[in-house]
């Protein structure tokens, strides 16, 4: 399409704006439920199983039309995630609430993505959703954002919401948090300028 036309089409409101996510977290946290809860019915799948690699798919989300990077999480996987952090727009960050124990590892992954230099460039906002709170013990997301040292990041912004990814509970709250963030940060022009400016975190 030429530029004349996305221009107008730009104006009138009629394109969709293109956003890239990447989707990160221990391995069983619920990535790929919680993705397959987002997509349009016609694409959702029935079987989720854990994920080789990582996984790839654009589908439009309101008006925006998102590039989703599922990525695994399995610790022989976990390299590949900083090779799409280039130019990442939102990062979504997955938690299984329920296994207190590994939210210490996951605090890790956390601080290594939003150390990582591909990161640091921009302001991405990050979503983390607190998953499996339908299950006995988890932590709820006040914990949570304490035991991943949320209130520290002060660089972008970021929210935390409780999730069921099986149900979709708590889904669509926190997805609709962070297409604000980018529909704001893209009406600025500069992906992430808005969110760098919101800078701060709230809790669900
Ligand atoms: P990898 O691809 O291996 O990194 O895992 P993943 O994070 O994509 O997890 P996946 O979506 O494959 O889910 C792992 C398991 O947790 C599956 O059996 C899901 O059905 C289950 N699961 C996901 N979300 C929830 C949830 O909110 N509650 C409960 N009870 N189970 C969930
Ligand atoms: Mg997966």
């Amino acid at each position: 399409m030429s530029s004349f036309w996305r221009s107008l089409l730009g104006f009138l409101g009629l394109l969709k704006r293109e956003a890239k996510l990447v989707v990160i977290g221990l391995d069983n946290s619920g990535k790929t439920t919680l993705v397959n809860h987002l997509r349009p019915a016609r694409l959702a799948s029935f079987e989720v199983v854990p994920t080789v690699g990582l996984s790839v798919e654009t589908f439009d989300l309101g008006k925006l039309r998102l590039t989703v990077v599922d990525m695994s999480g399995a610790s022989t996987y976990r390299g590949l995630w900083e090779t799409y952090y280039r130019g990442v727009q939102a990062v979504i960050f997955v938690v299984d609430a329920s296994d207190k124990i590994r939210l210490c590892v996951a605090k890790d992954e956390l601080d290594a993505m939003l150390a990582h230099a591909d990161v640091r460039a921009g302001a991405a906002p990050v979503l983390v959703f607190a998953n499996k709170m339908d299950l006995p013990g988890a932590v709820d997301p006040g914990e949570c954002s304490l035991i991943l040292g949320l209130p520290a990041i002060t660089d972008r912004a970021w929210q935390i919401q409780a999730s069921n990814a099986l149900s979709g509970e708590g889904v669509d709250e926190g997805v609709r948090w962070l297409t604000q963030q980018l529909e704001r940060a893209q009406a600025d022009g500069a992906p992430g300028a808005a969110a760098a400016a919101a800078a701060g975190g709230d809790r669900r």
